[in-house]
């Protein structure tokens, strides 16, 4: 019985829910009070019905009786305000009386017996008596008794008001928090309605907020906050798609054209094996624009994974700087480095060649002279600078540095995509950290990246004690 209420209950709407609880909770309250009331207020009625005969028969006790033979020849006594009595002896015969009660004794012989000298209060008919024996009199007894008509009365309106006046309250205050129930949830209504109406492609689309300031603004400000978050994040990856395909359409065209000439007949052998070779470097380029998407899509999905294993960055980076200094020369350009001997940490030490080869082809590209490399230790995070003596970023430029597919205007020839920075941000990210570009005060780029190390496990410190001294990498 009881489950099969709680899973009606269950189904119920919460406005419903919310009045059924206060209706149970207020028809407990009320009841207990209306019963409360009633019984006092009856409790305070017969206590002063009974103090009142008890005065009224110590008035009469101390009254001097005049000492006439017989009752025709007494006067009654005294009435007082509804309230009768009688003087009976003890064989139940009248001896005096208020009016009108002269021949009809209040007690029998019997009762009177059964007092044996007590005060005796009980309801007869509907009048209360109170029955005691006569101070100085031989078995006499004094009976005093008051109708209980107009207690009774004053019981039975009370009895009415609480019986049809509380559920009158109870319905009446139930309906009240039915309408404020359901006119505190009509907001979440509203919110409900205009969420089933946004689409994906509504950019600026918000849910209503209600004006007052309590949890449903909260509850509203913090959906149209998300809102906004999706709504930048499905622009974002919308650009990121359009600028890929525009990307993608590029080295295709050149791909197909490479193709053709490559068919025609006409060709000789020298001519198409040139235009395989250049057909072949499109392909590369696609290539590493693929892979280069596919971090910058990880990135935004928030799971770009990093492996750390401890790694000698100090060493890795003077490999790297040896690696472009043989390029550089071509240029005559040249890389210094500005960096302790070692600088053993847990990172990625794919992700962070990979970091490294963005900034340096970067300083070669887009900057001239000479390219400086700086490594720091500061609270535990790894710091690499990368300095170099060119152009620098425009000013205008720089909020949007690091954006995908973002590029000054002067570097948009060429194979450059702008995907090289946004990679380098993704990779500070995934490791805890950041990455800034500024320019020098005298002049050239600046490029500068902050990674967090991971926690040194057992598993990794095992595998730094087995490094070579020099703390040559092992996993390439
Ligand atoms: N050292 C630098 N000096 C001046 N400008 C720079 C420097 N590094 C980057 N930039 C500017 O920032 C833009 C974005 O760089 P990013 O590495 O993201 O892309 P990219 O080098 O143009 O292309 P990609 O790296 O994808 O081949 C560059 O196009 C260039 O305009
Ligand atoms: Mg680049």
């Amino acid at each position: 019985m009881i489950a099969r209420f709680e899973a009606w209950f269950a189904r119920r709407s919460i406005r419903l829910k919310l009045t059924l609880a206060f209706a149970g909770v207020s028809a407990v309250l009320l009841g207990g009070l209306a019963l409360a009331l009633y019984f006092s207020f009856e409790v305070g009625l017969d206590d002063g019905i009974n103090r009142s005969l008890d005065a009224r028969a110590a008035e009469l006790g101390a009254l001097e009786r005049p000492a006439k033979p017989t009752l025709a020849a007494r006067p009654p006594l005294a009435e007082s305000s509804g309230a009768f009595a009688e003087i009976l002896s003890l064989h139940g015969k009248v001896l005096d009386a208020t009016a009108g009660l002269r021949h009809t004794p209040l007690l029998d012989a019997r009762a009177i017996t059964a007092l044996h000298g007590s005060t005796l209060i009980s309801d007869r008919g509907n009048s209360r008596l109170l029955a005691r024996p006569l101070r100085d009199a031989r078995g006499e007894v004094l009976v005093v008794g008051v109708s209980l008509a107009q207690r009774d009365h004053a019981l039975n309106v009370l009895g009415d008001l609480l019986f049809f006046g509380g559920p009158l309250m109870l319905l009446l205050s139930s309906g009240a928090a039915y309408l404020v129930a359901a006119n505190a949830l009509a907001p979440v209504e509203r919110m409900r309605r205009r969420a089933a109406e946004i689409s994906g492609g509504e950019r600026d689309a918000r849910l209503p907020v209600p004006a007052s300031s309590d949890v449903l603004t909260r509850l509203g400000e913090t959906l149209n906050a998300m809102l906004g978050r999706v709504s930048d994040a499905v622009s974002r990856e919308r650009a990121l798609v359009s600028h890929a395909s525009h990307e993608l359409r590029t080295p295709l065209t050149v791909l197909k054209l490479e193709l053709e000439l490559a068919l025609d007949p006409e060709r000789s052998r020298e001519e198409m094996a040139d235009a395989l070779r250049s057909a072949v470097e499109e392909v590369d380029r696609m290539t590493r624009l693929a892979s280069d998407l596919l971090v910058i899509a990880r990135a935004g999905e928030g799971q770009l994974p990093v492996r750390p294993q401890v790694v000698d960055v100090a060493v890795m980076l003077r490999a790297s700087a040896e690696r472009f200094d043989r390029i550089a020369r071509t240029e005559g350009r040249t890389i210094r480095t500005d960096m302790t001997d070692s600088l053993v940490v847990a990172l990625d030490p794919d992700r962070l060649e990979q970091a490294l080869d963005n900034l340096l082809t970067n300083a070669l590209r887009h900057g001239s002279g000479t390219i400086e490399l700086e490594l720091r230790e500061r609270d535990g995070a790894v710091e690499l600078h990368v300095f170099d003596e060119g152009p620098g970023f425009p000013e205008e430029f720089l909020p949007h540095a690091f954006e995908p597919f973002t590029r000054a205007e002067a570097s948009r020839t060429g194979e450059a995509t702008g995907l090289g920075l946004s990679i380098v941000r993704a990779i500070a990210e995934a490791h805890g950290g950041s990455a800034g570009a500024g320019n020098r005060a005298g002049g050239g780029g600046h490029v500068w990246v902050l990674l967090r190390p991971a926690e040194l496990t057992p598993d990794t410190r095992a595998h730094r004690s087995a490094m070579a001294p020099a703390g040559s990498r092992s996993s390439r």
